[in-house]
């Protein structure tokens, strides 16, 4: 049963749209897809090699929760966060084979080790799963505000297909940010876990996008390069300021994802999906454009 003093609150997106989430990935896509930029392409496809980890064990946990909760808002946005994480998965899976495929076959190594964390994590109370899920969603909200707002610096020049597959996936998130937190406040509502969960969540995920990244790097025999050395202090000092506060923030007692305004870009990319005739290929962002401009 949830949480006697539980309440659903109204939130910023009228509802969860589930989109056809899926992109055509050139069969010779160059794992590193920002140009010139091996590390980011690498921490972020160490990123994605997460997802269809992760994103399943969110998707089981959301379930379990859903059998101890009444409020039938609640139960529509989990129903409608699982269907989108069901297809951001699948097309990471899609993507993740290409990108061992085309040069990566180690990522096994890693697949194996989150197939293990996963069944370790299951073990855990109900509780501390949900805690996991809304830290991990927290910091993927920041994550989104990150890849919108620097798209251009990120992204220029950059493989038209990732770039756009990410920022459709964030937004996503975002759309779903509120599901997870208020999943865990239905279910249990105390603050320590919850934040222990931020800490959890978060670093779990980037432990092993990192991960990912450095087996890659030292693949390409650039590792130990000095020069790679201060492109990954650079990403962690981009990652650290453009996605801590929204941690720092989760942290806080009295944290609701509500109060993180979504941005506007975001807003246009929405409206503009839902021009999209049926079954029509999602439009790709233009990584050339100096402003890169919502792609419809
Ligand atoms: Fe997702
Ligand atoms: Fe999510």
């Amino acid at each position: 049963m949830e949480q006697s003093n539980y309440k659903y609150l109204p939130k910023d997106v009228d509802k969860i749209v589930i989109r056809d989430f899926s992109f055509d990935f050139p069969a010779d896509l160059d794992p590193v897809w920002v140009p010139g930029n091996p590390v980011r392409s690498h921490l972020f496809n160490g990123f994605s090699m997460t997802m269809p980890y992760l994103e399943p064990f969110l998707i089981r946990a959301i379930l379990k929760a859903k059998k101890h909760i009444t409020d039938p808002e609640l139960l529509n946005d989990m129903s409608g966060f699982n269907r989108q994480e069901g297809n951001h998965y699948k097309c990471h899976r899609r993507y993740n084979e290409l990108i061992k495929t085309n040069g990566y076959p180690e990522l096994e190594e890693l697949e194996k080790r989150m197939t293990e964390d996963y069944v370790r994590l299951e073990t855990k109370s109900l509780r501390t799963q949900l805690a996991y899920a809304a830290g991990f969603e927290s910091m993927t909200n920041g994550f989104t505000h990150w890849l919108i707002t620097k798209r251009v610096g990120l992204f220029a020049g950059a493989s038209q297909h990732v770039s756009s597959f990410w920022l459709m996936h964030m937004i996503e998130e975002a759309e779903h940010k509120t599901v997870a937190f208020d999943a865990y406040m239905a279910y249990s509502g105390k603050y320590l876990p919850r934040a222990l969960g931020v800490l959890h969540g978060s670093g779990h995920i980037v432990g092993l996008g990192i991960r990912g990244m450095l087996g890659c790097l030292k693949k390409d025999k650039i590792l130990y390069r000095p020069s790679t050395f201060f492109k990954i202090l650079k990403e962690f000092f981009l990652f650290i300021v453009n996605v801590g506060p929204f941690c720092f923030r989760a942290l806080l007692p009295g944290f609701n994802p509500r109060k993180e305004r979504d941005l506007q870009w975001m807003n246009d990319w929405i409206e503009g999906y839902s021009t999209l005739s049926e079954g029509a290929p999602i439009p790709l962002l233009d990584t050339s454009n100096p402003n890169m401009p919502v792609p419809f």
